[in-house]
């Protein structure tokens, strides 16, 4: 018995998965929220034991000084050339408060991140040693956005990501996506996403459309597709061309920044894993200590609300008309305190009005956090949307670009939202209106309650399934198994043209047969009884 226990336990230890990996974050710094998200599925990997490296190419400077990650501290950075510097230092925001591009809203964006993009993959490419450094960490699985795979406006070589993953030897991919739905990474990985029922990534449309936005939602779908990627080819001798399409189908999972119980039903793959909401941590935000300057704003009135749109929508930036507007709105209701996220210190226009306090950083969490603040004015961007969801907030949502609109549809389902578009920040009647009914109107706070209910109970929490799914395929690498077949398929099989046509076939030959039996039973009866007259 006792010369069992050294067996035992060797068999135990050769049998047992690894339980540390080696993961590779990748993530160019260029947008905020792209960035907390991967920032966020760093932390939680460290946090559950692993290994994690944060490559991160610095493209707009402004975010290097923002600390976005709080426990991983292998952090390599690829600063940029002037080049590359130059066309993030280009970004202008603004022009979205004057325009309406529609289902077209991504392209000026997608048009910006395929130069950038371009130029760090150019720039890598003539030095490779910052790659060659980190050759010794030997990665189990890499982790990276699935934007550059479907920006590819251009016909440029800048899909670095699967080149990277190629070049250290990765076996294991996760392609994820830091908004709710990417078409282009459904279709990839052989993922149902019809367009008569999914929104697109932009979409402005929910899932019930009529005739008119089901058009136009297909066509943003298959603009995805004719804008084909460019030939990519490997860091590694002899250079040949990767197929980017057959790689990401390798990919054993991904991960979206969407939640089942807040984003429109649709099929999915056993490979996507949904992990929205994992930026939100509800225990955290409660704990939160508001300032005192922000606690005595809250005590100066029964109700309060927060009009915020983001770190990149500047308010300062729309146009007056909004401005006053706003501030019309304001002075009708002087028993309400507003807090406006305002960037600059420019506020003549505001009247020094009592109810109103300006401020170029807002507390957001802590004070949707707060019992005492009524309801939120926002952007709806998809960080907002998912805390503002959490903590049960009504909301006034006013999409202005990019998945914004879809993230407003997405929240409408759920009764606990008004949404209004960019140009009612100019009617005074109407944005009145919808205050007053967030402010005094029950069912807004009610079904926003029981909307942050549903995501607290959820089953599995967004947190566990990223761990958990992550160690899983940084141990198995690609799963072939979990690879649809449908994949491959024709669009004719697919969609079961042959089989339609086949049945019809079949079913007009037996109609035609029927009419021809009846019409020769019908005659010889006729015969027969004229023969018999
Ligand atoms: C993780 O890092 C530690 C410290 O650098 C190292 O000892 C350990 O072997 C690494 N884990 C793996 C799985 O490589
Ligand atoms: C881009 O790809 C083409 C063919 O795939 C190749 O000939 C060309 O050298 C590449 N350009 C760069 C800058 O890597
Ligand atoms: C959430 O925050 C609490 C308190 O800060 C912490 O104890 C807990 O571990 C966090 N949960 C997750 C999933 O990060
Ligand atoms: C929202 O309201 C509509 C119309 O009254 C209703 O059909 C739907 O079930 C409601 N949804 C939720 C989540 O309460």
């Amino acid at each position: 018995m006792r010369c069992l226990f050294p067996t035992l336990f060797l068999v135990l230890l050769t049998s047992q998965p690894i339980l540390s990996y080696n993961y590779l974050v990748f993530c160019p710094l260029f947008a905020h929220s792209h960035h907390k998200f991967l920032a966020k599925i760093a932390d939680t990997l460290t946090l559950a034991g692993h290994n994690v490296t944060f490559l991160v190419p610095v493209i707009v400077r402004e975010y290097e000084n923002i600390k976005y990650l709080e426990h991983t501290t292998d952090v390599v950075y690829i600063q940029p050339d002037e080049e590359l510097e130059k066309i993030g230092e280009d970004a202008d925001y603004s022009m979205f408060w004057k325009a309406d591009f529609g289902i077209f809203s991504f392209v000026p964006a997608v048009q910006r991140f395929n130069k950038m993009f371009e130029q760090f993959s150019d720039n890598l490419r003539k030095d490779l040693s910052v790659l060659d450094k980190l050759k010794d960490r030997k990665f189990d699985a890499m982790i990276f956005e699935a934007l550059a795979f479907c920006a590819h406006q251009n016909r440029v070589n800048f899909s670095q990501f699967p080149a990277i993953h190629d070049y250290l030897g990765i076996k294991a991919i996760f392609p994820s996506w830091s908004m709710t739905h990417m078409t282009e990474l459904s279709k990839s990985i052989g993922e149902p996403a019809s367009p008569s029922f999914v929104p697109t990534t932009v979409s402005p449309f929910g899932d019930q459309m009529t005739f008119q936005e089901r058009l136009l939602n297909t066509i943003g779908d298959l603009s995805g597709f004719l804008l084909a990627p460019p030939a990519m080819r490997s860091y590694k001798y002899p250079h040949q061309v990767l197929d980017i399409e057959e790689i990401k189908s390798k990919a054993p999972f991904v991960f979206v920044n969407s939640n089942p119980f807040l984003d429109f039903p649709r099929p999915t793959l056993s490979k996507t894993i949904a992990i929205g909401g994992i930026s939100v941590n509800v225990t955290q935000m409660r704990e939160e200590k508001l300032s005192e300057e922000f606690d005595d704003i809250l005590k100066k009135r029964e109700k309060s609300v927060l009009i915020s749109f983001g770190s990149i929508l500047r308010s300062s930036e729309m146009p007056d008309e909004y401005k006053y507007t706003i501030v019309r709105v304001i002075k009708s209701l002087p028993d309400v305190t507003f807090i406006w996220k305002y960037e600059t210190k420019d506020i003549k226009f505001a009247k020094n009005l009592p109810n109103l306090h300006f401020s170029k950083w807002v507390p957001q969490t802590a004070l949707l956090a707060d019992s005492r603040l009524t309801a939120f004015i926002t952007h709806a961007g998809l960080g907002s949307v998912n805390e503002l969801s959490y903590l049960g907030k009504p909301a006034i949502l006013i999409p202005i670009f990019a998945d914004q609109f879809r993230n407003a549809m997405m929240l409408a389902r759920h009764n606990g939202s008004i949404t209004l578009v960019r140009k009612d920040l100019g009617d005074f009647e109407k944005l009145k209106k919808s205050v007053d009914a967030i402010l005094n109107d029950e069912s807004y706070q009610i079904n926003a309650k029981t909307l942050s209910h549903q995501l607290e109970s959820q089953p599995f929490s967004p947190h566990d399934l990223l761990v958990k799914y992550a160690e899983y395929g940084a141990r198995f690498g690609e799963i072939p198994s979990l690879d649809p077949y449908h994949r491959k398929m024709s669009f004719v099989s697919f969609f079961m043209i042959d089989i339609i046509l086949f049945l019809s076939v079949i079913l007009i030959g037996f109609v035609a047969l029927l009419v021809f039996v009846v019409r020769l039973i019908l005659r010889t009866i006729l015969i027969r009884k004229l023969k018999i007259n």
